[in-house]
């Protein structure tokens, strides 16, 4: 062996530091950064919710892992943010971990109950109800969150269920602060939430008063259904005290859940869906979710354009990322669904030779018109409401997680007793093949309901990887628009350069084939939004689009960002 000098091996080590601090502060700074991530060196975890946040934090200082951290953040945001953290709902779950060197995907999803038939929300002339669709007890899916979080702890936690659900309960029976953000959503969503006695005791102090910001909310049912779960583990929720409470309010308002749906529930651990762009790694959600199918998709696309000379937000780089989007939404409805029922061709769509053909119906200059594409019928989104979060530990375990009611407290309706909203997840099949749902997607027969079946989501969970760590974790809520605000957040950060924050700061877009309408947020520039017109291309402004919660991994250093879409999101790390 070579005998090195002292000095060669100072100045080897010296320029190995220095060499990775020049990656770190490009990481930081990114080209030209605006907005500075946060810092740090031990932990991290982004949430929608600063409570949830400071939960996951005082796991991890607590010696608990990253899954430890992201049940307990999990179980947290069920408390502090009502309309979409959730026990009563269902999910994605990424697990990296670092020993093995491996990612589980954990498919929480709602399932359909067996009562479920095919053309249950058709009224008599064959049109979709789409208040019994979206809005009624039989809008509610069998829900996984319970049986999610409590899976991942068993099978990658180091705490005990009592430890990680602790917070949860003190939130739940001492009150948190209400915001104002939490203040102006219960005033926005009064009918759907005072038309339920259950939902209405819990988020209104009277029949006509509204909470104020600076309010304590206590939840005590709720704080009691945690306290079974604690005891008791999944089968409180399944089998146990609050199943027979659940039962009992299906079958006083007509719903289709029974002892038998609930004893059957079941997660499902399966690989991520895999994929590259340039040198980096993509893992994320497989169908049931379209999320990871389309996002990859989307990048394979992508991939063979210079969207870094063409520049950020430049009208000629958003016009080829908007037909990319065009192209993989058309596919979505046709071929997405739950696997366990249908045949989706998910690896076809993926492939890079699928890519190459797509790319060939991409003109640089003129927009393609989506009814060339295939066949569908416009229609306008509804509101939709969903959540991320991203946990890091200092071992190299990282979690990312969606979950979801699917709208803004779901259904609206409490089970009596229980303190739990229920979802609304059934609203997400294709209540009447080729119709369109209330994200304006069209839904093809792959996703048509069934008994037993996981209605198709766009949550997309992502880990981006590079020389096989994990490098970006990322995720958003915002229904069908999920899929491209994760898909911008990575084109940010790899094509364009920017830091984890300034990549999730940065205007947004958003197209699904149907309605033909590129979408995207008032600051859009002018000058861009001409040529854009130019191309053919039917403009709209929408509301803010997404809240993704990112942590990015540089040199073993923790740079997170929770979006500054949503006023309550708090990236903390230590
Ligand atoms: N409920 C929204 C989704 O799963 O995509």
């Amino acid at each position: 062996m070579t005998h090195l000098s002292p000095i060669t091996v100072f100045f080897f080590i010296l320029s190995f530091f220095i060499c990775n601090s020049a990656i770190t502060q490009s990481a930081i700074h990114g080209v030209n950064a605006i907005h500075h991530p946060i810092l740090a060196y031990d932990g991290m975890v982004a949430t929608q919710h600063h409570e949830a946040s400071k939960v996951g934090i005082e796991i991890l200082k607590k010696g608990g892992n990253a899954i430890d951290a992201a049940v307990a953040v999990g179980f947290s945001l069920a408390v502090v943010l009502p309309r979409a953290g959730n026990l009563g709902g269902g999910g994605f779950m990424l697990v990296h971990l670092a020993e093995e060197e491996k990612t589980i995907a954990l498919n929480y999803r709602e399932i359909a109950p067996f009562k479920s038939k095919q053309d249950m929300y058709l009224d008599k002339n064959g049109e979709v109800d789409v208040d019994l669709f979206n809005q009624s007890y039989h809008s509610v899916g069998v829900p996984g969150s319970v049986a999610g979080l409590i899976g991942a702890l068993e099978d990658y936690g180091t705490l005990t269920l009592e430890e990680v659900i602790a917070p949860a309960i003190r939130l739940a029976k001492e009150g948190f602060v209400i915001t104002h953000d939490l203040e102006k959503i219960l005033i926005k969503y009064e009918n759907r939430l005072r038309k339920c006695p259950n939902a209405s005791k819990i988020f209104y102090p009277s029949p006509n008063t509204f909470y104020k910001m600076g309010d304590l909310l206590i939840q005590k049912d709720l704080a009691w259904s945690l306290e079974q779960i604690s005891r008791e583990g999944k089968e409180a929720f399944y089998k146990g005290a609050i199943a027979k409470k659940l039962v009992a309010d299906m079958k006083n308002n007509g719903g289709l859940i029974n002892k038998k749906d609930l004893k059957k529930y079941q997660v499902t651990k399966v690989k991520p869906i895999l994929g590259t762009y340039r040198d980096y790694e993509i893992q994320s959600m497989p169908p049931p979710s379209s999320g990871g199918v389309h996002l990859i998709q989307i990048l394979n696309i992508l991939e063979d354009y210079d969207l870094k000379n063409m520049g950020h937000n430049t009208a000629e780089c958003i016009h080829h990322m908007v037909e990319a989007m065009r192209l993989a939404y058309a596919d979505r409805s046709k071929h997405l669904g739950d696997p366990a029922f249908v045949e989706v061709p998910a690896q076809g769509i993926i492939s890079k030779e699928y890519a190459k053909l797509l790319r060939n119906k991409i003109n640089a200059d003129v927009a393609n018109k989506s009814e060339d594409i295939l066949a569908g019928e416009p229609k306008d989104f509804e509101s939709e409401e969903t959540t991320h979060f991203s946990v890091a530990d200092n071992k190299g375990n990282v979690v990312s997680n969606t979950y979801t009611l699917n709208f803004s407290f779901g259904s609206g309706y409490v089970a009596k007793g229980t303190g739990i909203l229920l979802n609304n997840e059934m609203g997400d099949f294709a209540a009447k093949p080729g119709a369109i749902d209330a994200y304006g997607l069209v839904g093809g027969k792959a996703n048509a309901v069934e008994a037993g079946k996981r209605p198709l989501s766009s949550m997309t969970p992502t880990i981006v990887l590079k020389d096989g760590k994990p490098y970006l974790i990322t995720g958003s809520p915002g229904g069908s628009r999920i899929i491209t605000t994760v898909l911008q957040t990575i084109l940010n950060t790899i094509d364009h350069g920017m830091n984890v924050s300034d990549a999730s700061h940065a205007i947004r877009i958003h197209h699904q084939w149907y309605p033909d309408v590129l979408f995207h947020e008032a600051a859009l520039n002018a000058d861009t939004k001409n040529l854009l017109k130019n191309k053919g291309h039917n403009l709209e402004v929408r509301a803010a689009m997404g809240s993704t919660q990112s942590i990015m991994i540089v040199d073993g250093i923790f740079l997170g960002a929770s979006d500054p879409r949503r006023p309550d999101a708090k990236c903390i790390g230590f």
